[in-house]
């Protein structure tokens, strides 16, 4: 189990009390497993998206971006398996009307009977479970006024299947041979029976999914290659090396779909549990989109005059669960001069405000020289500016939310036009002069890091 002093509920409380996340629908008492990112927790969860663009389209040359729609035909999920596979046991317990997944009732799932004593669903003296249940986890809904045949579709539970549908299409536009990738980000909702802990499991999330097509005998090589690539994507947002793994699924944890997978895996305050998983889903989605829609579905290699069905290695991430794993990697509680502070030790790049801009007091100049600097940096990252309460209390404010630079203007910096830059996780503070601030503060964003919880 976890090392340090993180738990789920901290996180829950720092997020709530800070606006980074908090219930959906609070007024109505919340909905299910359903959460609202606030103005910080846009901007972390923005950070981890521009990230994985970066490592996607940005940084390689062979993967094209796509954004495809959440309603597709509803054979989509009848060729992908998912309106016959995409299910999950279910019972119900007559007494208590709970519903759990039948495969979740042993004690490493902890999952409990609402009644007292807090016991395992269908250990206690009134528990009466029904026979297990296969449940569709797909969102219905219907096109049109009317609910009549041919109506229902379904929101999906993946982002992946537009990419399939789209594949013809795209190699037409992309100049691309195999291997190449088409990347998405975007929302797949499922309806979720288990109670999530915050926002690892919940009905609405966004999935990063990138399926990258290759010639069939380089397929294994090519999910070596993406382990690879997504472990090393992970520890440079700072997530530390020592809570991060690799976890291959057995043969019989295996989708439909899939001859291999592995899941990234985080220690959260919770347990190791999947941040990813990483699969070869060989020919599977495009034999099948083919056989439904009628379309050739391959490549044709016009040099070797050699005409395949690409295999699909596929990295599929939750921004949420890298979001959280972030805040939890983050999270510490420390002293300074005898006051407790609660901290987020976010890498500078993930944080959601780089640099917060404060005057020491709300008077002689300082508020205007304060404005002067925070318009000298905003364009150049993401700055805030605060005037309200004592010097301290502001610190605190930033250092919970992760800023990992507050920049203090005082008396002093009227005369010689220098302010303090204070770091976050050393508490140094370092006199610069408010032309050299910028680049300062941009060697200091793009300067290699590790977390400080390491050396601890
Ligand atoms: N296209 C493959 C696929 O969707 P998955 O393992 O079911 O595979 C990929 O989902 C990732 O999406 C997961 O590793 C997780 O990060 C995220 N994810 C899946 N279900 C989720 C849920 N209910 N809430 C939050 N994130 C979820």
């Amino acid at each position: 189990m976890p090392d340090d002093v993180v738990t789920m509920d901290k996180i829950v409380s720092l997020c709530k009390r800070r606006g980074i996340i908090f219930p959906a629908s609070e007024i109505y008492g919340g909905i299910a497993n359903t959460y609202d990112y606030g103005h910080y927790g846009v901007l972390l969860k923005r950070n981890v998206v521009d990230a994985w663009w970066q490592a996607m389209i940005g940084d390689r040359d062979d993967i094209v971006a796509l954004d495809s729609a959440i309603i597709q035909h509803p054979r989509t999920w009848e060729a992908s398996g998912h309106l016959a596979g995409f299910t999950d046991p279910l019972v119900d317990c007559r007494t208590c009307g709970q519903r759990f997944r039948a495969d979740h009732l042993d004690a490493e799932h902890d999952v409990r009977c609402p009644r007292k004593p807090s016991v395992l669903p269908g250990q206690g003296p009134d528990c009466n479970l029904t026979e297990a249940r296969e449940f569709n986890l797909m969102f219905e809904t219907t096109i049109g006024p009317v609910q009549e045949a041919g109506s229902t579709v379904y929101l999906r539970p993946e982002t992946a299947q537009g990419i399939f549908l789209d594949f013809k299409t795209v190699l037409g536009f992309a100049r691309r041979k195999p291997p190449f990738g088409i990347a998405q980000v975007g929302k797949s909702f499922r309806n979720e029976i288990t109670p999530g802990n915050f926002i690892f499991r919940t009905l609405e999330f966004e999935q990063m999914e990138m399926e990258y097509f290759v010639p069939p005998d380089d397929a294994h090589r090519w999910y070596l290659h993406w382990l690879e690539a997504r472990m090393d994507w992970y520890e440079r947002l700072g997530i530390r090396g020592d809570h991060l793994r690799l976890r291959a699924h057995e043969q019989d944890e295996l989708s439909h779909y899939s001859s291999a997978t592995s899941d990234v895996e985080y220690l959260y305050p919770i347990g190791w549990q999947e941040l990813e998983g990483i699969a070869n889903r060989g020919n599977f989605d495009l034999t099948q989109h083919a056989q439904h829609s009628g379309e050739k579905l391959e490549y044709f290699d016009q040099q070797s005059g050699e005409r395949y069905v690409p295999h699909v290695i596929e990295p599929a991430a939750g921004v949420g669960r890298a979001t959280l794993a972030l805040l939890c990697d983050a999270y510490d509680e420390d002293q300074i001069g005898g006051e407790a502070r609660t901290v987020l030790k976010l890498h500078p790049q993930m944080a959601p405000v780089k640099v917060a801009v404060l005057p020491l007091v709300r008077k002689d100049g300082q508020p205007e020289l304060a404005h002067e600097v925070r318009n000298l940096l905003r364009r150049r990252m993401q700055t805030e500016y605060d005037e309200g309460g004592s010097i301290g209390r502001r610190y605190r404010r930033q250092d919970e939310i992760g800023t990992p630079w507050c920049v203090t203007i005082d008396h002093q910096s009227l005369e010689d036009r220098t302010v303090t830059v204070r770091d976050r996780d050393s508490l140094s503070q370092d006199r610069v002069a408010v032309d050299e601030l910028p680049a300062f503060l941009e060697a200091r964003l793009a300067a290699p890091w590790e977390s400080p919880k390491l050396a601890v």
